[in-house]
C-alpha cells in the first residue's frame, strides 16, 4: 500500500516536471517521422541506442567541415534534449554517434543513418549530406530536458528529389538586421534548404555596399517615409533604411556556407531600380529627379539601356557583387520593367535602331531591348565564370542563351523555358508566395498583400508537371518559396509568414512525389512545432487550431 502510494506520487511528480518543461524529464524516445520525411525508414531488430551524458560524437580528424558538423550535432542535441555529447576524433566502438563520409551514391546529398544498440552511424556522400543526416537526427530527438533518449534500431536511407531547394527573402522593402538574417538561415537549414535567394535591391531600398558607387549607401539605402497600408495616401513620416557592409555580407555568406547554403544575390534590373536612380539620375531615361520609392508597386522609371553609363554602372556593381558572393548563380531580376520611358527616350530609340530591333512575334522592339540588356549582362557574368537567373519576363523577346528562368507568374514560363532546353526554378505565386494570406479569415491576420496560399496548397505543389517529357523535367532544378516584404517590417512577422509553410515546401523540395501525403505530414508537424517553440521562431497556428477543434 505504502509502495503503491509512493509510486503514484512519483508518477505525479514526474508528470509535473514533464509538463513544466523544466528539470529532468527522465527518458524519452526518438521518433524518425520528421519533416521532410526521409525516403526510407526501415525499423530493424535488436535493442535501442541510448543517448546519455556519456555518449560521444566522433568525426574523421583533419576534416574541418566534419568537425563543424560534429559541433552542430552536439549543439542541436543539447538544445533539444539537454544532453550534450562530447566530440572526439577517436574511433569509438560503442556509445557514439559516428559521422563519416564515403557513402557511395550518385546523389551528393544522400545520407544513411544506421542505429543499433552500440552506435548511431551517419554516413554521407558529402559533408553536406552528413549535415542533412544530422538535421534528421536532431529533428527525431524529443524536445525537453532528458537524462536518456532512446533511438530504436533502424536504417534510414535518404536523398533529396531536387538539387535546388530555395527560399527568397526580400530585404529591400523592409531591411532586416544581420542577426535576424542568420537566424533565418538557421531556419532554412532546419528544412534542408540549400539556396538562399537574397533580394537585395529594389525601388524602395538598396542594401549592398558598393565602393564604386557610394551614393547607393548614402541615398539609395534610405527612403524618406513609408506609405501606410496598401498605398493609402497617408505616409508614416519615418525614414526607413539600412544596408549591409561588405564585411557583414561576407560574414553572412560564410555563415550560410557553413550550413551548406549558397546565397544567390539578386540585383534586380533594369526595372525595380528607383532607389539607384535616386542616387544616379543620369542612368534613367528622363534624368529625374527621382526619389527612393515610398509606396509599393511597379514604377515606370527604370534604367536607360540607351546610355552606355548604365552598363558601366551595372558591370561595376556586379563586379563588386561577385567579389562578395561566390555563388555561381547571380540573379539579375528582370521582372516588371515597363517600357513606357524607353518608347519615348531618344537614347533608347537610337539603341533600338542601332541594333535593328523590330516588333515581332508578339513582342515589341522595347521587349527586345530588355533582351539585349539581359544578354549583355549575361555575357559579362558568363565571362567571369558566373551564370544568370532571371524572373520569367526574360522570356519576352529573346531568352538569353544560358539563362536559368525563375517562373513566378505561373508555371507557364518555366514550362516554356524547359521545352527550350533551359534550366528552370519553379516558384509560381499560386503555391510559393508566402506574402499571401495563409487563411481566408483575414480579419485577425496581420496585413498581407492579398491572395490565399494555405499550407495544404503549398504541400500540393508539383514543380515538374507532366506536360514536360522526362528529358525536359530534368531542366526543373527545383522549387523555391518567396517572401516579399512590402507589408512585413519585423522579424517576428517574417517568421510568421514563413512558418509552417516552409515545412510543407521542404517536402515538395525533398521528397519523391509519390511518397508525399498531406494527412501524414500533419501528424508529423507538431514535433517540428515543438522545435520551433524551443528555437524561438514565430509561426502561424491555423493548422494546429483546426486540428484541435
Ligand atoms: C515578382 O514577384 N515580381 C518576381
Ligand atoms: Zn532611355
Amino acid at each position: 500500500m505504502k509502495t503503491f502510494k509512493r509510486l503514484q506520487l512519483m508518477a505525479a511528480f514526474s508528470f509535473l516536471l514533464a509538463s513544466c518543461g523544466t528539470g529532468d524529464n527522465g527518458s524519452a524516445e526518438a521518433d524518425y517521422q520528421v519533416v521532410p520525411l526521409p525516403d526510407q525508414i526501415e525499423m530493424t531488430e535488436g535493442k535501442a541506442f541510448t543517448l546519455t551524458g556519456s555518449t560521444r560524437i566522433t568525426y574523421p580528424g583533419g576534416n574541418e567541415k566534419m568537425e563543424r558538423n560534429a559541433a552542430f550535432l552536439a549543439d542541436f542535441l543539447e538544445l533539444s534534449t539537454g544532453i550534450r555529447p562530447e566530440i572526439t576524433t577517436d574511433e569509438a566502438k560503442k556509445d557514439a554517434v559516428i559521422l563519416s563520409l564515403g557513402l557511395q551514391d550518385e546523389n551528393p546529398e544522400a545520407y544513411r543513418i544506421q542505429i543499433d544498440r552500440q552506435n548511431i552511424w551517419i554516413e554521407g556522400a558529402s559533408e553536406a549530406a552528413v549535415f542533412y543526416g544530422i538535421q534528421t537526427l536532431r529533428k527525431s530527438a524529443p524536445v525537453g530536458n532528458y537524462s536518456h533518449v532512446t533511438f530504436s534500431p533502424a536504417t534510414i536511407t535518404d536523398a533529396p528529389r531536387f538539387g535546388y531547394r530555395g527560399m527568397m527573402l526580400d530585404v529591400a522593402r523592409h531591411f532586416q538586421p544581420v542577426e535576424f538574417v542568420k537566424k533565418y538561415i538557421d531556419l532554412l537549414a532546419l528544412h534542408h534548404i540549400n539556396r538562399f535567394h537574397w533580394h537585395l535591391t529594389d525601388d524602395q531600398g538598396w542594401r549592398i555596399a558598393i565602393d564604386a558607387y557610394p551614393k547607393l549607401m548614402e541615398i539609395s539605402s534610405m527612403r524618406r517615409e513609408t506609405v501606410i497600408g496598401r498605398n493609402t495616401d497617408e505616409y508614416d513620416g519615418t525614414p526607413h533604411g539600412g544596408y549591409y557592409t561588405k564585411e557583414e555580407l561576407k560574414d553572412v555568406v560564410a555563415y550560410a556556407a557553413e550550413r551548406y547554403i549558397t546565397i544567390i544575390p539578386e540585383v534586380d534590373l533594369p526595372g525595380h531600380m528607383l532607389a539607384a536612380l535616386a542616387a544616379y539620375p543620369e542612368l534613367g531615361c528622363t534624368g529625374g529627379p527621382y526619389e527612393v520609392a515610398r509606396k509599393w508597386g511597379v514604377f515606370e522609371d527604370v534604367l536607360c539601356p540607351g546610355k552606355e553609363e548604365t552598363f558601366t554602372f551595372l558591370e561595376g556593381v556586379l563586379t563588386e557583387v561577385m567579389e562578395i558572393f561566390p555563388s555561381w548563380y547571380i540573379h539579375i531580376g528582370g521582372d516588371e520593367a515597363p517600357k513606357t520611358r524607353w518608347e519615348k527616350c531618344p537614347d533608347c530609340q537610337a539603341r533600338i535602331k542601332e541594333l535593328g530591333l523590330k516588333d515581332r512575334n508578339g513582342h515589341t522592339a522595347e521587349h527586345y531591348l530588355q533582351s539585349y540588356v539581359t544578354a549583355r549582362i549575361e555575357k559579362f557574368l558568363n565571362d567571369h565564370g558566373r551564370s544568370i537567373i532571371g524572373w520569367d519576363e526574360i522570356l519576352e523577346g529573346e531568352l538569353a542563351p544560358n539563362a536559368t528562368v525563375m517562373s513566378w507568374r505561373s508555371m507557364d514560363g518555366g514550362i516554356q523555358a524547359a521545352q527550350m532546353g533551359h534550366d528552370v526554378i519553379m516558384t509560381p505565386t499560386e503555391y510559393c508566395y508566402f506574402d499571401y494570406y495563409q487563411t481566408q479569415d483575414t480579419e485577425g491576420e496581420p496585413l498581407a498583400i492579398g491572395g490565399y496560399v494555405p499550407l495544404e496548397k503549398v504541400y500540393s505543389f508539383e514543380p515538374a508537371p507532366d506536360q514536360l517529357t522526362a528529358e525536359q523535367k530534368n531542366h526543373i532544378l527545383g522549387a523555391q518559396a518567396n517572401l516579399w516584404t512590402e507589408y512585413i517590417s519585423d522579424p517576428e512577422h517574417v517568421e510568421y509568414m514563413t512558418l509552417p509553410r516552409l515545412a510543407a515546401m521542404s517536402e515538395v523540395q525533398w521528397m519523391q512525389p509519390g511518397k508525399k501525403n498531406y494527412d501524414d505530414f500533419l501528424t508529423r508537424l507538431p514535433h517540428l512545432r515543438a522545435l520551433y517553440d524551443k528555437l524561438g521562431y514565430h509561426y502561424a497556428t491555423h493548422v494546429f487550431d483546426e486540428k484541435s477543434r
